[in-house]
């Protein structure tokens, strides 16, 4: 019997599905993002109520609860972000930017595991080039097996052949099945090539790794049904003209999503970074002081280490002055230029402003705006900060120094390494045993204050 060929309109941002053309998605509101799929009309089988397996509602308390075996990946980062190890079925999802090391982090782990047979689809690279970049990381080894594969149904052959203990599939966006029309990386050849794959995980036992692209977006390509479809989702991310990279968990249903691993890509691969902030801030003891660099202690997931914000004020040459910054919110800073102009009496609006946070990571706290602004203001009066201070604290629109989050940790941070004096918001003292600590505490509430005490 001949399949019946369909068309179907998919949403690219939330994959919602749709019978015709719509200018919006009505599921998720976006504007001109339905795309048309062919897929084959399946006739769905009708199940009668004996088929179905019926399940009995239980109490919480009768509930067994049984720890899931854990594969350990080599990498440690690896492990604590996926929660402590590889969970038996699961269904990981590794996002991140074509180039950002995918492939790389995946083959490097699992060329390490020497105890398992591992099955690593490529639908990218040819086998020569994999062997290339093994040979790169430096780990030859005979438990992985190599497919180059973009078919479906052959990859569940080979996986029948093989038997592994783990799949890896790189990348899910390449492999499509015969059964659907479309092409590989469309919406509807994702959903149903990770459906089919999840159910092989689930009834096997055997974890499956899925390596995925991001799109200009930043959302997964073929895309949120991805995010949902899966256990874990993991992104890896980090500005591909620095070395770091930092593997975050987005979703975990083993595991906290508040992990992080930080990794420093190599001419062997990726390496793992077990002290960020000494990487991370750029210049070393011995270095003279330097105006407009400022240290800030920044919390990543649950992880506390230093930054450094670097700034640059200077008359703008040309009519209309220059706002230019680098891993962090623009708006944000040009809410501190605010401040600065309103609270210090900085005149800058006829200044060049240049903003950088080192390292090429990009940070979302708001325990940043303090150094930040003592950044600028180091700049802008062209004294250095005095070495060996640090700092974190939020700014508020009337320039006080709101309080930040989990401060105890910030400030155990900046004592192991080696600061002299942390400066944080007042109120953030209130149940902080100080005597804990060897390093100075001083406090402050106004942005008028850091200006005194840094620079006065
Ligand atoms: P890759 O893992 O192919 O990225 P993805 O799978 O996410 O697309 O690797 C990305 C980059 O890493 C590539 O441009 C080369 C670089 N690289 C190194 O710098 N050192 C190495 O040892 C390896 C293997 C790759
Ligand atoms: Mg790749």
């Amino acid at each position: 019997m001949a399949t019946k060929i369909k068309s179907v309109w998919f949403c690219t941002e939330c994959g919602a599905d749709s019978p015709k053309w719509q200018g919006r998605c009505p599921s998720c509101g976006a504007w001109n993002t339905l795309i048309e799929e062919k897929v084959s009309a399946k006739k769905s089988k009708s199940v009668t109520l004996s088929q179905r397996s019926l399940s009995r509602p239980q109490k919480v308390s009768e509930i067994e609860v049984v720890e899931e075996p854990r594969i350990k990946m080599p990498s440690k980062e690896l492990n604590r972000v996926l929660g402590g190890g590889l969970v038996a079925g699961s269904l990981v999802l590794i996002g991140g930017e074509p180039g950002i090391g995918k492939s790389t982090l995946v083959l490097q782990n699992t060329l390490s595991i020497r105890s398992k047979r591992i099955l690593y689809i490529s639908g990218e690279e040819s086998a020569v080039q994999l062997k290339m970049r093994a040979d790169r990381i430096g780990r030859v080894c005979d438990n992985v097996l190599i497919a180059c594969e973009t078919s479906l149904e052959n990859i569940m052959t080979h996986i029948e052949n093989t038997q592994p203990e783990i799949v890896v599939v790189d990348s899910i966006q390449t492999i499509a099945s015969d059964e659907i029309e479309s092409a590989a990386g469309s919406v509807s050849q994702v959903r149903e090539c990770s459906a089919r794959l999840l159910k092989y995980a689930k009834e096997s036992g055997v974890p499956v790794m899925l390596i995925g692209h991001i799109n200009k977006e930043g959302s997964l390509a073929g895309p949120k049904v991805l995010e949902h479809i899966v256990d874990t989702v993991l992104q890896f991310e980090g500005d591909r003209h620095y070395m770091y990279r930092i593997l975050r968990s987005i979703k975990n249903r083993f595991g906290s999503t508040s992990e992080l691993g930080i990794y420093e890509m190599g001419q062997k691969g990726l390496r793992e970074v077990t002290n960020p902030s000494e990487m991370l801030l750029s210049h070393s003891e011995n270095d003279e002081e330097l105006s407009g660099m400022a240290i800030g202690i920044t919390l990543e997931g649950i992880r506390p280490f230093l930054i450094e914000a670097q700034a640059l004020v200077s008359t703008a040459a040309y009519g209309t002055p220059q706002r230019a910054v680098t891993g962090f919110d623009s708006k944000r800073m040009n809410m501190l230029l605010a401040v600065l102009e309103k609270r210090v009496g900085f005149k800058l609006a006829q200044k060049d402003v240049f903003l950088n946070i080192a390292g090429g990571l990009k940070v979302n706290d708001t325990a940043l705006d303090l150094p930040v602004i003592c950044a600028i203001m180091s700049s802008n009066v062209d004294m250095a900060i005095p070495k060996g201070t640090c700092m974190a604290g939020e700014v508020g629109l009337s320039g006080e120094i709101r309080q930040v989050t989990r401060i105890e940790q910030r400030i155990g941070e900046a004592e192991k390494l080696g600061m002299k004096t942390i400066i944080i918001p007042k109120y953030n003292l209130k149940g902080v045993d100080k005597d804990r600590f060897s390093i100075q505490i001083r406090e402050i509430s106004k942005v008028e204050e850091a200006f005194r005490m840094l620079f006065a």
